[in-house]
This record gives structure tokens, C-alpha cells and sequence, in this order.
């Protein structure tokens, strides 16, 4: 048995073609400050990730977020360890991921923490109405995804969160919030 081969069985992977075998050593990467610089010219497009159940209601910002696929509809977001959030969205088990229009930048920087309000508090900016998860959806948002949260895997810093689309709302059509070089833009 080859190596590919062995890392494939052990890690239960042996379906999936050799090339997206990612071998469980990480080998040495670039710095943090180097990878934080490329990352940051990687434009993305501004989300407001929101939960809410027994555990509480609050809400992030967030740009670390991709489908994943279509059939079932499962999507992913990236959230920091040390969120406040985290232990919030483990518990609900559900989410809602709202994707900013241009104009948002207030709501952007209020679940970003950079107002000093924090948990349910961030609420009271911007119009809210829950979704049949419970979760709040933006009331002028782009799209709003509803989901059911289904898997989460730590990875050093961050922990990535899987979702089943259960829902979507969409908004009118209209110019997306974007992050790219530090700074928002639109498109
Ligand atoms: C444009 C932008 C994008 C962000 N993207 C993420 C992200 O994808 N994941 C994350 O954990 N934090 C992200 N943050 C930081 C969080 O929004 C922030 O740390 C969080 O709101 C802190 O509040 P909390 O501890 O209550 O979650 C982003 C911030 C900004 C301004």
C-alpha cells in the first residue's frame, strides 16, 4: 500500500480522489503576519452571522463564510475560538447568515465589536424578525440563509461551523458589502 494510500484508509477518506488528500502533519507554513497581509487583499463579501435559542441571542460579523454544497444545501463560517459567540451558537445548534448590502457598514461595525456593544445589544441597530429557527434575519439584507448547524471542527485559532440550509429570504437585488485591502467597498 502507498503512503496516499495509507493516509487515505486511516483518515476514512478512501473515496475521495488522491488529489484532495491533505496529509494530517501540518507541514511549516508562512508566518501569521504574512498570511495576514495576502489574506487581506482577498476580497470577500460582509455577513452578519446571528443566533438564537436558550443559550441567547447575539450576532458577529463575519467575511469567513462559503457554500459548501448544493444537494444537500450546506454551507460554512469561520469563527474565532475566543467569540463570545461560540459557546452561544454550540448550544442553539442554529444560525442565520446575513449578507450586508453597500450601505451597511453601520451594522457591519456594530457586530464587529468595533461599537463596544456587545450579545443581544447589537440588535438594536437595524431591523430584525426571526426566522422559523428562531434566528434573526436582517429585514433589508441581501440574502438572509437560514441553517441548522450540523458539524464544527476546530482548526488552531478558529472553529469551522457547518450548516444545513434549512431556509432562505431573499431581500431586492442591490450592491453587496465587501472587505477587500482592510477597507469596505461595494460591488
Ligand atoms: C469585515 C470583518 C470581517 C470579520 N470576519 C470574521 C470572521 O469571518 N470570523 C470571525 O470569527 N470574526 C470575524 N470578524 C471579527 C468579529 O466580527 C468580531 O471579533 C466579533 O464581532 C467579536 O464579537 P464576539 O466576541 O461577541 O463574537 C470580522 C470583523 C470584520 C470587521
Amino acid at each position: 500500500m502507498t503512503e496516499g494510500e495509507q493516509v487515505r484508509q486511516v483518515a476514512g477518506l478512501q473515496r475521495i480522489p488522491s488529489i484532495c488528500q491533505v496529509p494530517p502533519e501540518v507541514p511549516p507554513t508562512v508566518g501569521a503576519a504574512e498570511f495576514r497581509e495576502a489574506m487581506c487583499l482577498m476580497g470577500a463579501a460582509v455577513n452578519v452571522v446571528t443566533t438564537s435559542g436558550d443559550a441567547g441571542r447575539t450576532g458577529f460579523t463575519a467575511t469567513a463564510v462559503c457554500s459548501v454544497s448544493d444537494d444537500p444545501a450546506a454551507i460554512l463560517f469561520c469563527v474565532n475560538g475566543r467569540s463570545s459567540s461560540l459557546p452561544i451558537l454550540v448550544d442553539n445548534g442554529v444560525a442565520c447568515i446575513n449578507t450586508l448590502r453597500a450601505h451597511q457598514t453601520d451594522i457591519a461595525d456594530m457586530f464587529a465589536g468595533r461599537s463596544k456593544v456587545s450579545g443581544s445589544e447589537r440588535f438594536a441597530l437595524g431591523s430584525w424578525t426571526d426566522l422559523a429557527n428562531g434566528c434573526p434575519a436582517l429585514d433589508d439584507g441581501l440574502i438572509a440563509f437560514e441553517c441548522r448547524i450540523t458539524e464544527m471542527k476546530a482548526v488552531s485559532t478558529h472553529v469551522v461551523v457547518f450548516g444545513a440550509v434549512t431556509g432562505v429570504r431573499h431581500g431586492s437585488l442591490g450592491a453587496a458589502l465587501v472587505y477587500q485591502n482592510r477597507t469596505y467597498k461595494t460591488v
